[in-house]
Order: C-alpha cells, then structure tokens, then sequence
C-alpha cells in the first residue's frame, strides 16, 4: 500500500535526502516549503502522514498542527526540531503530535519511526473494525454464553456472517437457532433488510408451497389475488427456513432448483421472476441421518450444508448457565416491574444439577416464572420449581438419534395418560366407572392403566 507523506520544511538539504530515500520506498510524496503553503496543500488532499519543521519562521507551528488535527485526527504528525526548542515539544505532543525527530538525523531513524507509526496505526484501526464487528455481532440479537462451544459458534458466525453461503442449523429444540440465524443475518451485508423466516413444520404442504413461490390469481381455488411469496419477499436478505427436515419430499426438488437458479415461478404463473435471497435453514433433528430414511433429498442436503453450525445443548455447556440466567434476570425483572437482585448460590447450584431438556427455552421460561413467584429479592432454592415433565424419563444421550425412540414414545404416551386420567378422576370425584366414561376407555383398562401408571399411594387412594 502506498503510503502518502507530506514534508513541511525550508531546509532544502533536508528536502533532497527525504525525496531521494524515501522515493524508493512506498511512499507518495508532496513537498512544501512553508507552513501556509504547507497547509494550504494539506487541507484538500488526505495524507497519511506529515513531518513538519518546528522552525519554519512564516507560521506559529502550534498554529499549524492545532488546524491539521482539527481536520484530521487520525493523520500521523511528526515534527522535527533541532536541540534548542525541545522545551516547547511537550507542549505539542498535548495538542496532538504523534513523534518527534531531533535534526540532525540519519535518514534511516526518520524512515523506521514513520514506517512503525504507520504500522501501529494501521493495528489500531483493525482493532476498532474487529471491536465493532463483535458489538455488531453480540448486540443486534443478544446472544449469550462464554463457553468454549458458544465462543466456536460467535467465530463461525463472524466467518460466515459476509459471505453469502448457505448455512445449516443443527440442535435441539430451545437451543437458540432461529437467534444464531438472526445473528448471522443481522451481521451481514444483508442487515439493512428485515430478516424474513418460515417453519417448514407449521404450515401444511399445500400451503407451503403457495408461501414459498406466490401465487397468481385463480391458481387454486382460493386464489383470489395474486400473492407473492416468501421467496420472493426476502430477494437482497435472509430467509431462514426453519424445521427445514420437515420439507415434504414433493417441494425439496422444487427449493433445490430456486438455489441453483436463483429464479422461481409463482404458482399458476410461467413468468420467472429473479430472486436472490441468502438461506439459512435449521433443523432440530441431524439432516444427514434423514437422508438414511429417504425423507431428505441428498442432493438438497449438500446444497443447504455448506457451513453447518451445531448448538450443543444446555446441558453440554452448563458453564454458560450463571450467564444465562443473570442475562434474563435482566431482561424480564424490567418487564415484569418486579425487582430481583439475582440468584442464590444454593438456587443456582440447583439450576446447575439440572438437565434442562427444554434448553435456553426452557431456561428462560423458568427465570420468568421463577422471578414472579420467589418470595424475596433474591431467588432462592424453595422459590425453584423445574418443569412438570420428568427430567429422569428425557433423553440422556447427546443426539436425538441415538435415543430408544421405543422407549421415549412409551414415557410420552405414559405421560400424558397419567395427565388425563388425574384429571377425569378428579372431575368424577373418584368414580371408576365415570372417569372411563369421560376418558372413552373401559372401566377394566381404566383400573389396569391406574396400577400400572400410579404404582403407589395413589393406586390405592383409587
Ligand atoms: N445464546 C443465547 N443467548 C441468549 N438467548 C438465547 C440464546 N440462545 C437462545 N436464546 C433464547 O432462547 C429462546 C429459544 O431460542 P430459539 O428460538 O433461537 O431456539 P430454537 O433452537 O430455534 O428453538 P426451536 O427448535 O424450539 O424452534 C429464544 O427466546 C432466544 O432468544
Ligand atoms: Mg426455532
């Protein structure tokens, strides 16, 4: 890079030396034998850097150097001396000088002081881009942790975040990857765009399609205006598809060639309409085990997963929890108007021994709730009430895939019957025959599902 320096001297020895070493090098150069005229060419141009002769009789140099900085605070100054006037330097660096060189001096000391100024400069100014990169990168959409594995994902986003690839969102449920799409979004050059999002899951498929690509009027029934759909509404920003494993098989081909193409027909149109979003897709379940059950099109998988983030669970990265929790004491003591000063260390450890199968949802449930119900200002072990859901009967492995499906379909199903049959019996004060009733079961299976599902006291109180 070329640097571009301007010299402020009358000394004309001075002048020869500089240009004849300093030509070689990388560096622009621009002479000037006066302060006024000095000035007068500094103001319009930019340069990097300026050496300025203290003794230049035309101009108060204070003068000078004060008019520079005002217009430039970040152009490096230097000022050469000779012995006598060293008293006034202190005085200058105060209103901004950078360095100073006594005369006379080898033409080698000038060179490496102005080459390491600039060096350091050019440090500085990468530091303050790299701050305000992170604070753009953790603020838009506050995300939390300080764990190794959130500190691998903040670098995965930062990576990812400019360039336009497309990215797969893998964790379980809770565990934050619709705030890491957004982080991604609103950490690209797309931020100034909302940040647009569908979940695959939700919408039933004949909806869906309609959603993605738009419609023209009278393409179904129901048609009744043209639409536009989303794909086409998030053209120069971010889509996120989320639950994107839940993609019926019919609409995969049809997503896959928007990708390639970048191009989608509405439906009941054969107009083409250019497009060009950036996709974010996540998925709760691991993609690459669904192509082995043949509900993913590979080819798909392949063009999604370019970078793939996994979110560990809460559980995996309990380090992050104090964080966590402090961040939506924060975040909900304001909305709910109730004050709380935080959380005991007895309550807290109890936070740290549980599982949470829910995740950062869940988490963040339970300070909202906890805040409302704790009896102090500080939450303490009693004010603590976990999910109903049984802790021990949730999948202990890391990965939903290598749970006993068999297994956490029975402690489901056997959940919620217990619900339901407290409930009907509760409503039939206790009567057998009423509660099978209600329950659409007989009263044999009844009796059957009540030893087996309340095994104890309760068997006996029913
Ligand atoms: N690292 C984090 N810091 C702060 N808040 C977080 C973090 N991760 C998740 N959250 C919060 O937790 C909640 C759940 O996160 P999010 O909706 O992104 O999860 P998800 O993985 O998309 O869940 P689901 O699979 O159920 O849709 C949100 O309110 C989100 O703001
Ligand atoms: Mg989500």
């Amino acid at each position: 890079m070329i640097s571009r320096f301007l010299i402020i001297t009358d000394e004309l020895s001075i002048q020869k030396t500089i240009t004849d070493f300093f030509n070689t090098k990388n560096y622009h150069l621009a002479i000037e034998k006066s302060g006024k005229s000095g000035l007068k060419r500094f103001l319009p141009f930019h340069f990097d850097i300026i050496l300025i002769d203290l003794d230049l009789s035309d101009i108060k140099t204070e003068s000078i150097i004060k008019d520079i900085r005002k217009q430039d605070p970040d152009v490096i100054i230097i000022v050469m001396t000779s012995e006598g006037s060293i008293q006034s330097v202190s005085e200058l660096f105060k209103i901004g000088i950078n360095h100073y060189i006594l005369k006379p001096f080898a033409i080698e000391e000038l060179f490496y002081s102005v080459n390491n100024l600039l060096i350091n400069k050019k440090i500085q100014e990468e530091n303050i881009k790299l701050k305000k990169n992170l604070t753009e990168i953790y603020h838009p959409a506050g995300l939390v942790g300080e764990s190794k594995s959130m500190k691998e994902i903040y670098e995965k986003i930062i990576q990812v975040a400019n360039h336009d690839v497309s990215v797969l969102i893998q964790g379980e449920s809770g565990t934050g990857k619709e705030i890491v799409a957004r982080t991604i979004h609103f950490s690209s050059h797309r931020n100034d765009k909302p940040f647009y999002a569908i979940n695959c899951g939700a919408i039933p498929s004949e909806l869906l399609e309609s959603e993605m690509f738009g419609h023209k009027k009278g393409a179904f029934t129901g048609a009744i205006n043209d639409r536009k759909g989303i794909f086409e509404e998030a053209s120069g920003s971010t889509l996120f598809l989320d639950e994107i494993n839940e993609m019926p098989l019919n609409l995969q081909p049809k997503l896959l060639r928007v990708l390639q193409e970048k191009k989608i027909k509405r439906i009941g149109d054969n107009k083409e309409i250019e497009t060009d979003f950036r996709i974010i897709a996540a998925s709760s379940r691991n993609l690459k085990h669904e192509l082995d059950h043949n509900s993913f099109r590979e080819d798909l998988f392949y063009r999604l997963n370019v970078i793939t983030i996994n979110i560990p669970p809460l559980r995996k990265r309990k380090d992050d929890i104090p964080l966590l929790i402090d961040h939506f004491i924060k975040k909900y003591k304001k909305l709910i108007k109730k004050e709380s000063k935080g959380i005991s260390k007895e309550a807290l450890e109890k936070c740290l021994e549980y599982n949470w199968p829910g995740n950062i949802r869940e988490l963040e449930n339970f300070v909202q709730r906890t805040i409302v119900l704790a009896r102090g200002k500080y939450i303490l072990p009693e004010d603590i009430m976990f999910d109903a859901r049984d802790d021990k009967t949730e999948p202990e492995g890391e990965n939903v895939d290598k749970v006993d499906y068999k297994k956490a379909v029975k402690n489901a199903l056997e959940r919620i019957d217990r619900i339901y049959i407290q409930d009907a019996l509760k409503k039939t004060n206790y009567n057998k025959i009423k509660a099978a009733k209600l329950l659409g079961i007989s009263p044999r299976s009844l009796h059957y599902k009540i030893k087996n599902l309340f095994p104890d006291q309760l068997s006996k109180k029913y």
